[in-house]
């Protein structure tokens, strides 16, 4: 039965499957909560949100955004504390990002009542989906795509946005071995790499596999230019340390401005680190793991969170990066980052927001 509450339609599941999730043995992506949020934008205006059990959709096999990729989504996480309160990390930054991809990509704004109301509202029906322990959150996907049945290109004129939310463990089982990426390209200047759109990832999937059949576990993208500076890893953010400083590429219209890399480096800056922003070129970061200057590259994200590389493989040689103790800077930011947003510490930077 749909009742009505709020700016919300709600239809709840009959039978819960909450059976389906083992704490203990999550695979990142591959298990949905029991409720979605679905929004429609038809004609100028969004139509009333509607949570509903989550399950399959039909659409048209004209819908534009399969045809043009008209896409955007976020990534986002839910954590719950030892005594059962449900908290998203920074859910406005997220929210301001979405906006921000959506005018890139000619798409409407969301408005924040749907946005973060809708997670809110899913969050307090689906709050026994959020794992607890160790890296264990709730991944919360929104994310929204044209729906116009038509092949012409332009900008289209319907969407939905939608929210779906994933339990989610540690992203990678082990430290990545990464390769520096000297061919192919993420981004260039004026194209859409601050936009957190569909395509970005799409691009890169063949260079990923490319060096996942020379045994790399992700990619160090450079500068579409020179290929001399280093822009991201992967689907993260990327961090050096080097003679005990933080270095990390500035953000740029070809760097995603990732919400998990700002906390980092405030959480940094106040445990006292000097942080250097700026372009940070491939041979220096080559040369100072040869000279032991460097001694740790890691990926940031919401995803990953903190993720530190094993290697770095740069034209033809594998360079090993030192052990990771829980010294590493990597596992000391990490772990106030989480203490933060399990509610172990207390959050002086107001980054906590309270749900349930
Ligand atoms: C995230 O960290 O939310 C990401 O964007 C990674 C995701 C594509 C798996």
């Amino acid at each position: 039965m749909a009742i009505q509450t709020g700016n919300f339609k709600i239809t709840q599941v009959e039978k819960s499957r909450i059976h389906q999730l083992d704490p203990n043995n999550i695979v990142f992506g591959s298990l949905f909560t029991d409720h979605m949020l679905v929004a429609d934008y038809i004609n100028g205006e969004w139509k009333t949100p509607e949570i509903l059990p989550y399950g399959k959709m039909e659409f048209t096999p004209a819908l534009a955004s399969l045809h043009y990729g008209q896409a955007i989504f976020e990534g986002m996480k839910a954590f719950k504390s030892d005594s059962d309160e449900v908290f998203m990390f920074r859910p406005l930054e997220n929210f301001k990002r979405f906006n921000i991809s959506a005018e890139r990509m000619s798409m409407p704004a969301v408005p924040e009542e749907i946005f973060i109301g809708g997670l809110e509202e899913l969050l307090r029906l689906d709050a026994a989906w959020v794992p607890k322990g160790g890296d264990n959150s709730l991944y919360l996907r929104p994310f929204m795509f044209s729906t116009d049945e038509y092949l012409g290109v332009r900008t289209s004129l319907n969407y939905r946005f939608m929210i779906i939310m994933s339990p989610a463990g540690p992203y990678y089982s082990k430290p990545p071995k990464v390769k520096v990426e000297t061919e192919y390209i993420r981004a260039a200047p004026g194209g859409v790499g601050y936009a957190k759109c569909a395509g970005n990832y799409a691009a890169s999937l063949y260079p990923a596999k490319l060096a996942a059949d020379q045994g790399y576990t992700q990619l160090l993208w450079t500068d579409a230019i020179e290929h001399k500076y280093f822009e991201e890893s992967g689907t993260m953010n990327v961090m050096f340390v080097k003679d005990g400083k933080i270095i990390t590429p500035a953000v740029s219209t070809t760097i995603l401005k990732g919400t998990t890399r700002a906390a980092l480096l405030q959480i940094a800056k106040d445990e006292g680190y000097t942080i250097e922003e700026r372009k940070v070129s491939v041979e220096e970061i080559i040369n100072g793991i040869k000279d032991g200057s460097v001694t740790e590259i890691f990926g940031v994200g919401t995803a990953v969170v903190v993720s530190p590389f094993s290697a770095v493989g740069y034209e033809g040689v594998d360079l090993e990066l030192p052990e990771i103790t829980e010294k590493s800077v990597s596992q000391i930011l990490k772990t106030i980052l989480n203490n933060i947003r399990t509610g172990k510490i207390a959050d002086k930077y107001g980054w906590v927001w309270k749900v349930a």
